[in-house]
C-alpha cells in the first residue's frame, strides 16, 4: 500500500498530473497514510518531501530557521550562481527577508488598500458589463484577466496600454512547464541557456527592462508608488542592488495579477460546479464578506505549493528529514484536511470560520497581497452574482500544465442575466 502510494506520490512531480485538475484523490490519500510522503523527481532532481496535512504545513511554514526558503521556493534545484541572480524576497530569510518586505508592506495594510475599493468596482462593474453583453464568452479573456492588472497598474502607474504586455509575462512565466505558453519548457535542453533568469523564462530580462524603465523615472520624479518607494529605500544605508530591484519588481508584477486572475477563474468554476452555492450568494451576497469569501479561496487555491528545504536534520509529523531536501508543502491539500475543516470535503458558504491555506500561513512570507487579492475576489463575486441568473461552461475548461499554479487558461462559459 504504502509503496504504492510512494508512486502515486511522484506523479506530483509531474506537470501532466495537474492538466486534469487538482489531483484531490491522491492528496486525501497521502494525508490519510503518507503525510510526510518522499517524491521520486526524474534525474537530475534529488525528490522532496511532499507534506499535505494542513498542521504539518504550518508547523514547517513557522519554523523558518529549520526550513529555509533561501534555496528557492520552486522545485528547482538551483546551484550558488543560480540563486545569486534569481534570488527575490520570497527566496530570503530573516533577517534579510524581513528588511525587504518592509519596503512595501505599508502599502498593503487594509487601510491602504481600501482606498482602492471604489476604484476597482468601477472596474469590475465595466468589466462586467461588457462581458455580460453577450451569453456566452471566455471568462479568463473577458474577466479575470481585465481585473488584477489594472489595480497592480494603478499601485505601479503604469498606463492601461501596458496590460497585455503584464498579463502575457504572467502566462510565460508561471506557465513555463506549459507548452502553449513556455518560451522554452522548464528542464528542456533549451532552457539551459535562460538558467540564470527567475522561472528560467526569457521572459524575466522583458520585465526587468520594464522595471528599470519605470525605476529611472521614479528617479527622476518620485510620485509616492511602489517603484518609488524601492527605488528610494535603502537597507543598512545602502540603496538595493539593480540585481535585488530587478528581482522584487518581478516577484511584484507576476504575484500582484497573476494568481489572483486565477482565483478568479476559479471563483466563478466552483459557482458553476456548485449552483447551489451560486444560489446563496445571490440571495444573501453579503456572506462574501465573512467566511464564505475564505471558504470560496479555500476551494480553489491558485496556488498548489511552495517549496522549503531543510537546513539540518529535523522532523515532520511523524517523519525524519535530512538536512538539504526539499520540502513542498502543498497549500491546496491542507485545504482539504478534515483535521483542520471539518467536512472539508464540502463546499460550506456557511462555515463559522475557515482555517485557509491559500495565501500560506503562520511564517514569515505569508502572502504580502493577501488583503488586496480578497478585496477584488469579493468585490468581483459581488459584482458577478449580482448580475447573472444562471452560469454553465460552454466548452471545455482547459487547465495549465503546472504542478505550482492552479491555472486555468480558457474556460467558456454561458450564462443568463437576473
Ligand atoms: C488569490 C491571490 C493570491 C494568492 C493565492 C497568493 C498566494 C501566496 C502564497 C501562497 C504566498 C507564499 C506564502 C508562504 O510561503 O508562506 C504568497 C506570497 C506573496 N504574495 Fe501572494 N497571493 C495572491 C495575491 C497576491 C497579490 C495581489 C500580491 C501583491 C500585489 C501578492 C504578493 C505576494 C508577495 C510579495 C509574496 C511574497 C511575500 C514574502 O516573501 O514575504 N500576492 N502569496
Amino acid at each position: 500500500m504504502t509503496r504504492t502510494l510512494a508512486e502515486a506520490a511522484a506523479a506530483l512531480a509531474d506537470p501532466d498530473t495537474f492538466v486534469d485538475g487538482p489531483p484531490w484523490e491522491l492528496f486525501a490519500a497521502l494525508r490519510e497514510s503518507d503525510p510526510v510522503a518522499w517524491t521520486a523527481e526524474p534525474e537530475p532532481n534529488q525528490g522532496f518531501w511532499t507534506v499535505t496535512r494542513h498542521a504539518d504545513i504550518v508547523a514547517v511554514s513557522r519554523d523558518w530557521e529549520t526550513f529555509t526558503s533561501n534555496r528557492g521556493v520552486s522545485l528547482e534545484e538551483l546551484d550558488n550562481d543560480q540563486l545569486e541572480h534569481r534570488t527575490s524576497m520570497i527566496d530570503t530569510d530573516p533577517p534579510a527577508h524581513t528588511a525587504m518586505r518592509k519596503i512595501l508592506a505599508g502599502q498593503f495594510t487594509p487601510r491602504v488598500i481600501n482606498g482602492y475599493e471604489s476604484f476597482l468596482r468601477g472596474v469590475v462593474a465595466r468589466t462586467m458589463d461588457n462581458a455580460l453583453a453577450r451569453n456566452e464568452f471566455e471568462f479568463v479573456e473577458h474577466v479575470s484577466s481585465e481585473i488584477p492588472v489594472r489595480v497592480l497598474s494603478r499601485m505601479l502607474s503604469v498606463p492601461d496600454t501596458d496590460h497585455a504586455k503584464l498579463t502575457s509575462w504572467g502566462d510565460r512565466l508561471v506557465g513555463n512547464t506549459d507548452p502553449e505558453f513556455a518560451d522554452a519548457l522548464h528542464g528542456s535542453e533549451e532552457s539551459e541557456q535562460y538558467r540564470l533568469l527567475p522561472f528560467r523564462s526569457p521572459a524575466a530580462l522583458e520585465v526587468f527592462e520594464y522595471g528599470r524603465a519605470l525605476q529611472v523615472e521614479r528617479r527622476a520624479q518620485s510620485t509616492g508608488d511602489l517603484i518609488s518607494l524601492m527605488v528610494e529605500a535603502e537597507i543598512d544605508g545602502e540603496p538595493l542592488p539593480q540585481r535585488d530591484l530587478d528581482n522584487y519588481f518581478l516577484l511584484l508584477s507576476l504575484a500582484g495579477q497573476e494568481t489572483t486572475r486565477q482565483a478568479i477563474t476559479l471563483g466563478m468554476h466552483t459557482l458553476i460546479t456548485h449552483p447551489a452555492a451560486l444560489a446563496q450568494l445571490q440571495e444573501r451576497p453579503e456572506l462574501l464578506s465573512g467566511p464564505a469569501l475564505d471558504e470560496l479561496l479555500r476551494w480553489g487555491p491558485p496556488v498548489y505549493h511552495m517549496r522549503r528545504t531543510a537546513t539540518r536534520d529535523a522532523r515532520i509529523g511523524d517523519t525524519d528529514v535530512r538536512q538539504g531536501d526539499k520540502i513542498a508543502l502543498w497549500y491546496a491539500s491542507g485545504n482539504r484536511d478534515e483535521a483542520a475543516i471539518p467536512h472539508a470535503d464540502t463546499l460550506d458558504l456557511g462555515r463559522e470560520s475557515v482555517d485557509l491555506l491559500t495565501f500560506g500561513k503562520g511564517g514569515p512570507h505569508f502572502c504580502l497581497g493577501s488583503f488586496l487579492a480578497k478585496m477584488e475576489y469579493r468585490v468581483t463575486m459581488e459584482e458577478l452574482v449580482a448580475r447573472i441568473d444562471t452560469a454553465e461552461f460552454n466548452g471545455p475548461v482547459e487547465r495549465l500544465r503546472s504542478n505550482f499554479v492552479n491555472g486555468v487558461k480558457r474556460m467558456p462559459v454561458r450564462v443568463t442575466l437576473r
